[in-house]
């Protein structure tokens, strides 16, 4: 589903970028500085910038979400707020004026009427959806609709309501159900629906397009990736500044161009004006700012997590790929499918490792393991309960029912 629709939106853009240039110094500050760009991965106001893009940021994809799938028309008429929460979509209360938060709450501000949807649009309130609303004989019409990185890594934190509440970002939205929402599309053949409906909450197929293979992955999170250099399920890339090229131009089909040869047969989409290649390291920079969520206090055993570093560390060999701070071996080291607990895949999917640039895993960098269940690329461990059972037996590895407790302790407290 690529297409190559010039950019005809001269629509509201809600945030006006302005290109912040910091010099570093080439004595002082080498270190710290990105050599090409000669701006700090760490500026303040560089990250503002990745910020305001990861969240609101387009990439012109209305041509594809608009244009080509027709997904304004089903909003606007198909839509209301209950239906957009059930797929999993999250409404931003610091969007939301008073009056609206009252209206929500007294029931005199409907949420069975597409038009509300069309309203919170208009609000910029739809967390990763951006929508333009026009007024048409004295109605506000919803005539333009994209999305952004958020639609899939932020959720809320539901202190209004279930699904309703103050951004997460990077918090990877296990409610969504990206496949239910695109299958709403007008302009797809029922075998593509078939596909995007078989996906479910949580997953997306971002090779699908490419091969017309069927296995959807589990939407990872974007938080805790500082110093991470190996990026995706397959370590694909070195840096996110790859994958979210890839992600931007090929899944969002917003406007850029990308390229990758190492994919059979070689992957090149050109879709310009290039929309993408310069807000490429302040989104990093956004990203690599966001830390994991510490575990809550009380959400698991300290004591028996601290004996469960040592199962982690010994008997239970898993330091031997998730190793240093990180917890991961990537890159000087990928694993083989036949290496990796996770495989075969479930319903008889194609391995994704075989569909990926390397056709090997990365080891998965172990962050905020409490927050984003299931585990594993296709989530076939849905507790970390079931990720300790699976090594153990797996692997051969013998431990006991302490050490597999413990071990559960250690990974909740990450
Ligand atoms: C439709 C849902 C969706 C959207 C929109 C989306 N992603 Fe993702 N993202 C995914 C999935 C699924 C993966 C896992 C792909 C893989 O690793 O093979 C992923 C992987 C990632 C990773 C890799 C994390 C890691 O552990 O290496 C990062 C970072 C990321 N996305 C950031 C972004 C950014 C930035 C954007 C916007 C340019 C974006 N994503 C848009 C679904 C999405
Ligand atoms: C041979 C290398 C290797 C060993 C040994 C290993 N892992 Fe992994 N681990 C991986 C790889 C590769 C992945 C990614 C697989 C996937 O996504 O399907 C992974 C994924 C995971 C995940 C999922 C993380 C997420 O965010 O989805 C957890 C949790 C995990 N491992 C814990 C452990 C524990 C606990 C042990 C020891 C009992 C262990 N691993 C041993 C390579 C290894």
């Amino acid at each position: 589903m690529q297409h190559s629709t010039a950019d005809r939106s001269s629509r509201r853009r809600p945030i006006v970028l302005t290109t912040v240039i910091v010099f570093c110094s080439a004595v002082a500050l080498a270190a710290a500085c990105n050599q090409t760009t000669g701006i700090s991965p760490d500026d303040p106001a560089l990250i503002a910038r990745g910020k305001d893009i990861f969240r609101f940021d387009t990439f012109g994809d209305e041509t594809f979400w608009t244009d080509t799938l027709r997904m304004h028309e089903v909003i606007r008429s198909a839509v209301d707020p209950t239906t957009a929460l059930s797929v999993g979509l999250k409404v931003d209360t610091d969007s939301l004026p008073p009056a609206v938060v009252q209206g929500i709450k007294n029931g005199s501000i409907s949420l069975t009427s597409p038009a509300t949807t069309v309203a919170l649009l208009k609000l910029n309130a739809v967390v990763g959806v951006m929508g333009t609303v026009t007024t048409i004989n004295g109605k506000d019409v919803l005539t333009r609709v994209g999305i952004t990185c958020a639609l899939c890594h932020s959720t809320v934190d539901n202190s209004f309501s279930a699904g309703i509440g103050k951004r997460l970002d990077g918090w990877p939205n296990h409610d969504l159900n990206p496949g239910a929402i695109i299958a709403l599309s007008s302009a797809l053949t029922p075998a593509q629906k078939a596909v995007y409906n078989s996906w479910r909450k949580g997953k997306y197929d971002a090779r699908y397009n490419f091969d017309g293979l069927n296995g959807p992955s589990v939407i990872p999170p974007a938080y805790g990736l500082k110093g991470v250099t190996s990026v995706t399920y397959t370590g694909d890339g070195g840096e996110l500044a790859y994958w979210n090229r890839y992600v931007a131009v090929t899944q969002m089909h917003g406007h850029g161009s990308w390229v990758e040869t190492r994919a059979t047969p070689p992957e090149n989409v050109q879709n310009p004006p290039d929309m993408v290649t310069s807000k490429l390291a302040a989104l990093q920079a956004y990203q690599l700012s966001i830390q994991s969520p510490p575990a809550p206090i009380g959400s698991f055993d300290a004591a028996a997590a601290v004996r469960g570093r040592v199962v982690f560390d010994g008997a239970g060999k898993c330091a031997t790929c998730h190793a240093g701070t990180h917890f991961t071996d990537a890159p000087g080291r990928l694993h083989s499918p036949t290496e990796v607990v996770s495989e075969p895949e479930p319903n008889n999917a194609p391995s994704l490792a075989s569909r990926s640039a390397t056709k090997m895993y990365r080891s998965t960098p172990l962050r905020g393991l409490w927050q984003h269940a299931p585990y594993f690329h296709n989530g076939v461990a849905t507790t970390l309960d079931a990720v300790v059972e699976v090594y153990n037996t797996r692997k051969a590895l013998n431990l006991t029912a302490q050490q597999k407790a413990d071990l559960v302790q250690y990974l909740k407290s990450l």
